[in-house]
């Protein structure tokens, strides 16, 4: 049996998100240049979208360049950018079948102006689009979204707009760059590395972790299928104990 049909539809995560990584890796296993990687991730990425759209996810986070990425050669930044113009370029209109809404998170000031306009043009095209919402991260890192967020908190505060004594948990959410989107309920990261690279770290706070040794160029929707499954068969306790999640999730158990 495949891992697409041991999936419980009714128990899939509302939001995955994904740290795309190994693409140098692949590349140099086959005897060619980083860039070679990035081209054939787009694959990947690719089948991704289809498999999450199908099955009706409703948001799907990609790490496609992080802030601390602004710190590779100037050659592979900007074969790296060049490849994100051809492909939001390219992949609009099947974004557009597939109900496919684009967003973007990230420090998008910084952005070559032809990226930031072509991602502009997408993001309005799909505005109207109804299925998943697919969010590309570009140029961000959760340290940069988190200190944006206390800069604007605090000038808010000066204003007068807000006392000190109402931030709380859903104030802070409404400052970051995902407010209004669901906390990932699971994290997939490629490539064999276990860490988190700046991705969404307020985000993820009771998010499940996956890692998987795949490449992400090699990365296609049953390994995408497999990791959803693994997440079913966990148990999320969110800090309670077991058997307070037996008794029917009663919170006073
Ligand atoms: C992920 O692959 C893509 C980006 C970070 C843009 P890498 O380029 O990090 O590939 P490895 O990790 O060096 O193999
Ligand atoms: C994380 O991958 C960023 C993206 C996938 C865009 P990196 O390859 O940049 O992360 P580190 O350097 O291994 O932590
Ligand atoms: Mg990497």
């Amino acid at each position: 049996m495949g891992y697409k049909e041991q999936l419980d539809l009714k128990k899939l995560p509302k939001h995955v998100a994904i740290i795309m990584d190994g693409n140098g890796r692949w590349a140099k296993k086959k005897g060619n240049p980083r860039i070679f990687g990035h081209n054939n991730g787009v694959a990947a990425v690719r089948d991704t979208v289809e498999a999450a759209a199908e099955l009706g996810i409703e948001f799907l986070t990609l790490y496609a360049f992080s802030t601390e990425n602004w710190n590779r050669p100037r050659t592979e930044i900007d074969a790296l950018m060049s490849l994100l113009v051809s492909t939001i370029n390219k992949e609009t209109k099947t974004l557009l079948e597939n109900n496919v809404r684009l967003r973007a998170i990230g420090d998008l000031n910084t952005l070559p102006k032809l990226v930031a306009s072509q991602l502009k043009g997408a993001i309005d095209k799909t505005r109207k689009k109804t299925g998943l919402h697919l969010i590309l991260a570009l140029s961000y890192s959760s340290r940069w979204e988190i200190l944006n967020a206390a800069r604007n908190l605090a000038e808010d505060v000066k204003l007068g707009k807000l006392d000190c004594e109402d931030i709380n948990d859903s104030v802070f959410e409404t400052y970051l760059t995902t407010s209004g989107i669901p906390d990932p309920e699971l994290l997939i990261r490629t490539s064999g590395e276990f860490r988190v690279s700046n991705y969404l770290l307020w985000q993820i706070a009771y998010t499940e972790l996956y890692f998987t040794p795949v490449l992400w160029p090699d990365f296609r929707r049953e390994d995408f299928y497999q990791a959803l499954a693994d997440f079913q068969k966990r148990e999320r306790r969110f800090g309670k104990t077991s058997e307070q999640l037996v008794t029917n999730m009663n919170v006073n158990s």
